[in-house]
């Protein structure tokens, strides 16, 4: 035997290049095995490179002899998973798209020091659905930033390390305002954005000012199937979103849809109080701006909106490149609403999702 073939699901049926093979031995001559980084340039692999003998060492695992003289072994369930056709032992789990029907909201009772086994549950709803939403937040000014620091590390920005939601006289920004907020990303100006939004409610002793999310993946999706021209427009067209004052001038473009190599959904940028379209001939600003249009329409439709009440020692986190979120107005007179808030990059609770994984398997390995 001298190829290692594989069967994809679509029943695609073909040989493994010999150069993926080949980059992919995990023997000290390839790479070094205390940080598994590759000791070789494996564009100086030859590109004829062939594969001179393939057996089955034990099952399950294959000895390989190249024609460059090297020999190495692979496990064939590593091959698979690297292949993306089985599924990773350590992935993050699957986007479970939602709607407004969601009444099960992700919620947990926020403790600072969870089990590995508990943190990986939040981590996976939160991954799963975007969002989680706890409970018994100490209302202290500032302790978002702790809760931030179990997930990940803090994004800093102009505006501090966390900032103040509450309604002030001559406000900075409508957040900051009793005005409703529609579905929006945060900071479509900053490159890149930030990637996980925590809110903490310190005070709501107001009737309105609940919290809205949408889905923006599952919007996108509909989008698509109902009016793939609106779809194909937002993926395309490049909007420019802008933040300035006396110190910062921040200025970044990006699709209110961007897509990843694949076609899938790969982040939301939209922001209806920011967004600039640039200027282009008027039969496709005409279809731009019904595109937009629809797609906002669709984003503020109940079909896809879950509210609540962020209530004092609440806080929710969320993913700022999937969900949007807003609120409804509230009356200041009735008493205050104060939230603070920081960001976080998504990496963090993604690695600390597989690493909780890997821990708690080996202690279910050990146990048994
Ligand atoms: C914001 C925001 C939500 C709220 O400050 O960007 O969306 O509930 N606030 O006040
Ligand atoms: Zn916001």
């Amino acid at each position: 035997m001298n190829e290692v073939a594989i069967e994809h699901g679509d029943g695609r049926r073909f040989a493994i290049h010999p150069i993926w093979l080949r980059e992919r031995c995990q023997d000290p001559q390839s790479i070094d095995l205390h940080t598994g980084q590759r000791l070789h340039d494996p564009s100086d692999l030859d590109l004829d490179l062939k594969l001179l003998a393939v057996s089955e060492s034990t099952p399950g695992r294959l000895h390989v002899r190249f024609s460059d003289g090297h020999e190495a072994q692979f496990d064939a369930g590593e091959i698979l998973a690297e292949a993306a056709l089985a599924p990773g032992e350590f992935e993050v789990p699957p986007l479970t798209l939602w709607n407004g029907a969601l009444t099960n909201l992700p919620r947990a009772r926020w403790r600072p020091d969870p089990a590995d086994a508990e943190l990986a549950a939040w981590l996976g709803e939160f991954l799963s659905y975007g969002f989680i939403v706890f409970s018994g937040v100490p209302a202290e000014a500032g302790h978002v930033l702790e809760v931030a620091a179990r997930f990940g590390f803090t994004r800093a920005t102009n505006f501090g390390a966390l900032f103040d939601v509450r309604s002030v006289p001559d406000a900075i920004d409508l957040a900051y305002t009793p005005v409703k907020l529609d579905p929006h990303t945060d900071n479509p100006y900053r490159s890149p954005v930030p990637g996980v939004q925590l809110l903490h409610c310190l005070a709501n002793e107001t009737t309105g000012g609940l919290s809205t999310l949408v889905d923006g993946f599952s919007v996108a999706e509909a989008l698509r199937a109902k009016d793939p021209e609106a779809f194909g427009i937002l993926t395309a067209t490049p909007v420019r979103f802008r933040y300035r004052d006396r110190d910062t001038e921040l200025v970044s473009s990006a699709p209110p849809i961007e897509l990843d190599v694949g076609g899938r959904v790969r982040a939301i940028h939209f922001s209806p109080r920011l967004d600039y379209v640039p200027l282009l001939p008027p039969e496709e600003l005409a279809a731009y701006y019904r595109a937009r249009r629809v797609f906002d329409h669709l984003l503020r439709e109940p079909e896809f909106e879950i509210r609540f009440l962020l209530d004092r020692g609440d806080l929710v986190m969320f993913d700022n490149v999937r969900l949007l979120h807003g609120r409804t107005g509230f009356n200041p007179a009735e008493g205050l609403r104060h939230l603070q808030g920081c960001y976080i990059d998504i990496d963090g609770p993604r690695s600390l999702y597989r690493v909780l994984r890997r821990r708690v398997a080996g202690q279910t390995r050990a146990d048994t």
